[in-house]
């Protein structure tokens, strides 16, 4: 078996990635896929910059020891807290990151206002006050951290009364600010998508980075000659959690139609 037959690595506190995933699965047909749901340390937006980056760090060596050619950081706070970290860690692996959509947010906002949304972690690390201070110099934008959104994804409360106070909660100061670009700056965010337009309106644009990263991975694979060939065979998916295997399984069926193997990380 060569590298490029090797599987994707894909790695979030829990199920947001989960969005990524999807997208990547659906560009990328002929890949197989390691998903690893660290769901023992959920929500990484309640820990330290310190704390997220060893938890992404065991994570991408789970991954590593599954045999990953390359992995995805399918999570914006461990991205923010961990990237550079993972790359100098495990140099000869490639990595694709996620970041919040703040840039194309900026190109396209006809009233200059741009609001993102995130877990608080995301706010605090360097990769987005970088982002901002290269993409956003030019516009306003205005940054809503989001505790509890991420728990109630986990929790399948997608639509319930109680999901969609918190998001009005949330929401309502950036409509005020006159925002026309909405950034989810958390993978897990994509599952409340139909809760927030709800919200918002037709006319702010809900801008979810899960495409263009499925097609960085494309390009990336391509770089390294590690695309998979094109066969057959059935593309084999195994999802991984460091908390309950059922309790994935049963959230990966509901969230993204998946009934493949789960097993919890040992
Ligand atoms: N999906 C993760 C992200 O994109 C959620 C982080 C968390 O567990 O707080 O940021």
């Amino acid at each position: 078996m060569t590298l490029s037959d090797s599987p994707l690595g894909i790695l979030d506190s829990g199920v947001g990635g989960l969005s990524v995933w999807r997208e990547i699965v659906r560009q990328l047909p002929h890949e197989d896929t390691l998903y690893f749901a660290d769901q023992g340390h959920i929500p990484y937006g309640a820990h330290t910059l310190e704390e997220v980056r060893g938890f992404a760090a065991q994570a991408g060596r789970f991954l590593l020891d599954h045999n990953a050619k390359l992995i995805v950081v399918a999570c914006n706070a461990a991205s923010g807290a961990a990237l550079h970290y993972l790359r100098e860690t495990f140099p000869t692996t490639p990595f694709v990151g996620m970041e919040p959509a703040v840039k194309p947010a900026a190109e396209h906002t006809h009233t200059g206002v741009v609001g993102v949304i995130a877990t608080p972690v995301t706010f605090h690390g360097d990769l987005f006050q970088t982002l901002a201070a290269r993409f956003a110099a030019d516009v306003t934008l205005h940054t809503q951290p989001c505790p509890g959104l991420v728990e109630a994804v986990e929790a399948g409360a997608l639509d319930t009364p109680e999901t969609e106070a918190l998001l009005r909660r949330y929401l309502t100061p950036l409509l005020d600010a006159g925002i026309d670009q909405l950034v989810l700056g958390c993978t897990h965010y994509p599952f409340l998508s139909d809760a927030i337009r709800q919200i918002i309106g037709p006319d702010v644009a809900l801008i979810d980075p899960a495409p263009a990263v499925a097609r960085q991975v494309a390009r990336v694979l391509q770089q390294r000659g590690l695309s998979a060939s094109p066969t057959d065979r059935l593309r084999r998916h195994h999802f991984y959690t460091s908390g309950d295997a059922a309790q994935l399984a049963a959230q990966a069926r509901a969230l993204v139609g998946y009934t493949g193997l789960v097993t919890k990380a040992s």
